[in-house]
């Protein structure tokens, strides 16, 4: 089966150029100009942007959270997460304390198999470091490809570790081949800040931004960076939000600490006042670390544009406002915490960033793409368009407007956190490995059909340089 894309406009992270792209067993054999001969379909895509599907490198898909499970699975959330025009999700496996990892990574695959639309795979988090987990380690990161790890510096008494275990699991990772990835903020100091609160009465939403202060965020950031310094080796910081914690990644990265940071659009578009929202609505934007002062924004924004962020995940992690978020009615510290982005990461990046002229649509494809696919390992397979990579493609009308809503999104809950926002932009078609899954804005893909990806090892050749910092 060979199928050919007409007249778009490929966009890589480093190109922008009209071209046909030929596509064989789901893979793209050929760029290039008149390429006719005996192909099965043609694709016009005239006046579109190919872009290369999305690399999510942070989902919480069927995860149990505060009693209660996130509202979307590996079914609805893939296939959200490709109208959205996103082809490849890597997802958070879980473990528990005394459990072997080997359990935690089999319950994972039976949550995703024959459910994901789109292909996906696992980081592995790390709540202990003792013999029995550093001897099952290497042949997890053989075996299941799973090449990164997650540590928790916060959420007291469920995933929180301490600065021992931090530790030790960077010198594994450093040993083996594996990039960590640190949830930063000082669960201990919120802990005493949310007991405080509550004392005097302080129940509602707004009280889980007030009690976690950027000053917490970047506390933790800067203790997780120097460590990694310490340990030489490498560190992924999740969601971050904040300039207090920015200040600690781009000091690190000047010292030539191999560390990366990612933020999410929730961060950049919405802020602490949503928090505040009537009818205990500020439910709906509770997530950690919590949304902050608008003028974090630009903070953020700017912190893309020169480089010292370098990826853009959706922390997809959707509860319903009601029978989920409102367990916390009366008391904010049960709300669950996450909100449902999956299908809105790329467009809304596109739109407020390339449209608004925040970032290049060079630095769009490779923040929301290419990096995230290069960092954990599934580059040049995922995150281009190019000779030899799966043909992982969005087909992308950047003029189109539409204004997002819960009425037209396929997030399996009951609202959408960017309700009303008006956005230039939609993904028309979406390819996995050559097969549409989207085609002309319908599903047509199956579950099931979203394989699972083993990753290669952390690479030291993409190490942070002065070089790369300019
Ligand atoms: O609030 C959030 N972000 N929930 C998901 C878990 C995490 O901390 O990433
Ligand atoms: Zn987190
Ligand atoms: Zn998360
Ligand atoms: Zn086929």
């Amino acid at each position: 089966m060979k199928k050919l894309i007409k007249n778009g406009i490929i966009v890589t992270a480093t190109d922008e150029y009209e071209a046909d792209v030929l596509i064989e067993d789901g893979k793209v054999t050929s760029i290039g100009a008149y390429l006719t001969e005996d192909i099965d379909e043609v694709i016009d895509a005239k006046g579109a942007y190919l872009f290369p599907g999305g690399v999510d490198p942070h989902t919480h898909l069927d995860m149990p959270f505060g009693g209660t499970v996130t509202a979307d699975d590996f079914e609805t959330g893939t296939i959200a997460a490709a109208y959205g025009g996103t082809t490849t999700v890597i997802d958070f496996c879980l473990t528990n304390k005394g459990e072997p990892l080997r359990n935690a990574v089999s319950h994972w695959h039976e949550k995703s198999k024959d459910k994901a639309v789109i292909d996906y795979s696992f980081h592995l988090m790390i709540g202990e470091v003792n013999d029995a987990v550093l001897s099952e380690l290497p042949s997890i990161i053989e075996e299941e490809g799973i090449t990164s790890f997650k540590v928790f510096m916060a959420y007291k008494n469920v995933f929180q570790v301490d600065d021992s275990v931090l530790f030790r699991t960077l010198l594994t990772a450093k040993e083996h081949g594996a990039l960590v990835m640190v949830h930063a903020e000082n669960g201990d100091v919120i802990d005493h800040l949310v007991t405080e609160a509550l004392d005097k009465g302080n129940i509602d939403p707004i009280h889980h931004a007030l009690t976690r202060p950027p000053e917490l965020e970047g506390e933790a950031t800067g203790r997780a960076v120097e460590l990694t310094g310490l340990a030489d080796s490498q560190l992924y910081v999740v969601h971050v939000t904040s300039a207090a914690a920015l200040e600690k990644i781009t000091e690190a990265r000047r010292k030539g600490y191999n560390v990366w940071g990612e933020t999410c659009p929730q961060y950049l578009v919405l802020d602490q006042s949503n928090l505040e929202e009537p009818n205990f609505e500020g439910a709906k934007y509770v997530c950690s670390p919590p949304l902050r002062e608008k003028w974090n924004q630009d903070v953020l924004w700017n912190a893309l544009k020169n480089g010292q962020l370098q990826t853009l995940g959706s922390d997809q992690c959707s509860f319903n406002f009601k029978g989920q978020k409102d367990l916390g009615k009366g008391d904010f510290t049960k709300i669950p915490n996450g909100c449902p982005i999956i299908e809105d990461r790329f467009s809304l990046f596109f739109s407020e960033g390339v449209k608004k002229g925040r970032i290049s649509i060079n630095q769009f494809v490779d923040m929301v793409s290419t990096q995230p696919a290069k960092l954990f390992g599934l580059f040049p397979q995922k995150g281009t368009i190019a000779v030899g990579s799966d043909a992982d493609i969005v087909i992308f009308d950047p003029n189109r407007e539409r204004t997002l809503s819960v009425d037209t999104h396929h997030m399996n809950v009951d609202y959408n956190p960017f309700e009303g926002m008006k956005v230039t932009g939609e993904p028309i078609s979406v390819l996995s490995r050559g097969e549409f899954v989207i085609r002309d804005k319908q599903f047509v893909g199956s579950p099931g059909e979203g394989n699972y990806l083993k990753r290669k090892r952390f690479n030291s050749t993409k190490k942070v340089t002065e070089k790369s910092l300019s």
